[in-house]
């Protein structure tokens, strides 16, 4: 039966990672992948994340199976996390909450989860989104449409495009997949009154918010990256909700997410707990522990959950200062086409507006490597490659 099998296209992100790796070139540079990079280039293990390991290895006594929502009490913490504290959703018990092998996991869970539902909603994503969202929902059973969301000209965010698609074409009960915040790819992020004016609209037409936040804490800050989201979780009934773990405490391949549902009472969200379970019992049964008890030890953990703040601030703080030096490096290079807009935008991510054949000669000729869409993370930037890229650049434009 096998002999019918076709060959599957290489990831469009992840496949940028084998290539680098084989390049010999000593100026390549790694800009693909989003994964954050110190200085050095290296992603390092951050320190609350080594000292909570330390903990775990001296205090964890079993290896028995956890649940198939995980660990409450770190669905608890996420929650916080997420929400904040003091959402009005927590103390009313309208959510269900289950750990998820990241936040790819928590969006297939929710999918499923949705499918179960409402069998047959579209759901509607931006475009551009993260290349993987098309692929995750499809899997989930879906029909999958477009929305506008960012124009390739003002190099904003295309608003009025936006919530005219969102108005006129959806149908009460459809999904509507919105980035939390440092939107992958583009980097650019609904201010709080675009969120109201979507939360108005969600209302009005009975859509369902899917929001996914990935990068919490890469943009502005923790609170400052929710901000949005919580607004939409305060006004709506319903509404999904995926996180991940993976940047934000750099857990990549620990596999650490949450995914949450949000429903209109307490009772409803419990009946949505038993369907969310289900789900993953039919599919991966539980989710791995050890990312989830690490960040678990740390939010718990006054002295640790200082320390990774601190390390998380540096961070963004560091890509926000790269951002900058690249606009400055590009301008140094005698480049007058404006690339101011890479300040304006968040988190890891955006796009340098250049075309497919430009991007493959970055890639080919000069071994910077980044996405096909022309994304690169600028993450992956540091003082020893930057002028390289800014030179390389110049040269294809
Ligand atoms: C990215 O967009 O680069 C990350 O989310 C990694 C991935 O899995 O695609």
């Amino acid at each position: 039966m096998f002999e019918s099998l076709r060959a599957v296209p290489a990831d469009p992100i992840l496949n940028l990672s084998v290539l680098y790796r084989q390049d010999t070139n000593p100026n390549k540079v790694d800009l693909g992948v989003g994964v954050y990079k110190d200085e050095t280039g290296h992603t390092a293990i951050m320190e609350a994340v080594a000292r909570a390991e330390e903990r775990l290895l001296a205090e964890e006594d079993t290896k028995a199976y956890v649940g198939m929502a995980g660990s409450k009490r770190f669905c608890e913490l996420l929650a916080q996390v997420t929400l904040g504290a003091d959402h009005a959703v927590l103390a009313d018990q309208r959510i269900a909450v289950a750990q998820t092998p990241g936040g790819s996991g928590a969006l297939r869970v929710l999918g499923e989860f949705i499918n179960v539902a409402s069998p047959n909603a579209t759901v509607w994503l931006g475009n551009p989104t993260w290349a993987n969202h098309h692929a995750v929902m499809q899997s989930a059973g879906f029909t999958v449409k477009e929305y506008p969301y960012y124009n390739r000209g003002t190099r904003a965010v295309d608003f009025d495009a936006m919530l005219n698609a969102l108005q006129n074409q959806t149908q009460a009960g459809d999904v509507v997949l919105l980035h939390g915040c440092c939107h992958n790819p583009s980097g650019a992020d609904l201010s709080l009154d675009q969120w109201q004016a979507i939360t108005d609209l969600v209302l009005a037409k009975g859509l369902i918010p899917y929001v996914d936040i990935a990068y919490q804490g890469l943009g502005e800050g923790m609170d400052e990256d929710a901000a949005g989201l919580r607004l939409m979780a305060n006004a709506v009934p319903e509404m999904v909700i995926a996180s991940s773990c993976s940047k934000n405490f750099g857990l990549y391949r620990e596999r650490t997410g949450t995914a949450m549902i949000i429903a209109a009472n307490a009772q409803q969200a419990s009946l949505a707990q038993g369907q969310m379970n289900s789900v993953i019992r039919a599919n991966y049964s539980m989710p791995p522990s050890h990312g989830a008890l690490v960040v678990e030890t740390i939010l718990a953990d006054p002295k640790l959950k200082q320390m990774w703040r601190d390390e998380l601030k540096t961070m963004r703080k560091r890509i926000k200062d790269l951002r900058s030096q690249l606009v400055d490096a590009i301008k140094a290079e005698g480049v007058t086409q404006d690339f101011s807009f890479i300040e304006r935008q968040k988190g890891m991510f955006s796009f340098l507006g250049v075309s497919a054949e430009q991007v493959d000669t970055l890639v080919n000729e000069h071994s910077v490597y980044l996405v096909g869409s022309s994304r690169i993370n600028l993450a992956g930037l540091n003082q020893r490659n930057i002028a390289y890229v800014a030179k390389s650049i110049a040269a294809v434009l």
